[in-house]
């Protein structure tokens, strides 16, 4: 079949276009299944995806706007979903993680981070291709846009901040061109003073008490210079995973490396899950960051061969010495897959 589509248009901007369209029309949100999606890949952290879900429901909804649709501040230590919150809030809004930018704060440590940003005056070489946040945005400005581990970027970067938090625009050096953040989601992410904010989170009650406390103390151990302060809709704190949430995000892991195996669990030995995490473990950091890796190395050899058996339903149990066994394995049927080859 001939895709008209391609042969008389520029596909990609017509389907940008209908997007738009699309979101036009429909700018509600459900929140209730927005909430589901946050919890189902940020796991432990429901004060933060419920406060997150209805305020973005809200400003979603606003017909006009002079800002970004939400600038949010995420802090905790690390390992504990400040970034999948990002990528769970992208792959919702945009249909999409790829609408999400990402720019980590150790690349943009140096003076030269302003004019990656937003591009080089006119005259300078590659001056033409523009700035890493202004051109893609340009392009499509429904995005996400994530600055992770920001305290460590570059002073200068957070004029930039400002602007775009602020006006919702930042004007590309160079081109001269205007990009409108005001249908963006801006997200930055830290980890500093993690410590002495976890414990603010856990001896200040009042919600609003509690936000001006970790405010004040962003300012006076000078993280964040006060007007950036000032300029975010909320201030999420992310708290360390107890033992249960970081089981249950090892099983998310298992699913997901069992899928990309085209297999499906039935079950796991809870002595695998737990093995997992003892693995995972990096010394006195019992954090989430390595499971994903672990969980590959232990079970993705068992799966590929319960795969290249054909099989399609596995339950994993642990054997004597904790080696993994396949067990009560369902053949799948031959057409089916042939298939999925
Ligand atoms: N609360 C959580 N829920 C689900 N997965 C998590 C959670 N915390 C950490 N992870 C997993 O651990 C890894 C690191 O998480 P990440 O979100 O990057 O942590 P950080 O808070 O440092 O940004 C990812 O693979 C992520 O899926
Ligand atoms: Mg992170």
């Amino acid at each position: 079949m001939i895709d008209v589509l391609s042969r008389i248009t520029d596909k990609d901007e017509l389907f940008r276009l209908l997007d738009a369209m699309a979101t036009g029309q429909n700018r509600r949100i459900d929140e209730a299944e927005f909430r589901d999606h946050l919890d189902g890949r940020v796991r432990g952290q429901s004060h933060v995806t419920a406060d997150a879900a209805r305020l973005i429901r809200l400003q979603w909804g606003k017909q006009s706007r002079n800002r970004p649709i939400a600038c949010l501040l995420l802090l905790g230590p690390t390992g504990t979903g400040k970034t999948e919150l990002a990528k769970a809030l992208a792959s919702y809004l945009f249909n999409d993680e790829k609408a999400m930018l990402r720019f980590d704060g150790p690349d943009l440590a140096g003076a030269e981070a302003k004019s990656r940003l937003i591009g080089l005056p006119r005259g300078y070489v590659g001056w033409e291709s523009g700035g890493a946040i202004t051109r893609p945005v340009l392009n499509n400005p429904r995005r996400l846009i994530l600055f992770d581990e920001v305290e460590k970027a570059w002073p200068g970067v957070f004029d930039l901040f400002l602007a775009m938090m602020g006006e919702g625009r930042l004007t590309e050096q160079g081109s001269n061109k205007v990009a409108d953040f005001t249908q963006s989601i801006i997200v930055l992410t830290s980890n500093a003073e993690h410590e002495a904010i976890g414990r603010i989170q856990d001896e200040v009650e009042d919600p609003d008490e509690r936000t001006d406390a970790v405010k004040k103390h962003l300012r006076d151990s000078q993280v964040f210079r006060p007007e950036i302060v000032g300029r975010f809709d909320k201030i999420y704190v992310f708290r360390p995973l107890d033992l249960r949430a970081i089981a249950d995000v090892a099983a998310l892991k298992i699913l997901a490396v069992a899928r990309e195996y085209d297999v499906e669990i039935e079950s796991v030995d809870p002595a695998l899950i737990v093995e997992a995490m003892r693995r995972g473990n990096k010394l006195k950091d019992f954090g989430a960051r390595e499971l994903e890796r672990v969980v590959g190395e232990m079970f993705g050899e068992s799966l590929m061969a319960a795969r290249d058996a054909d099989v399609r339903r596995v339950r994993v149990a642990a054997g004597p010495r904790g080696e993994l066994r396949i067990e009560g394995a369902t053949a799948r049927p031959a057409a089916e897959a042939r298939r999925s080859r």
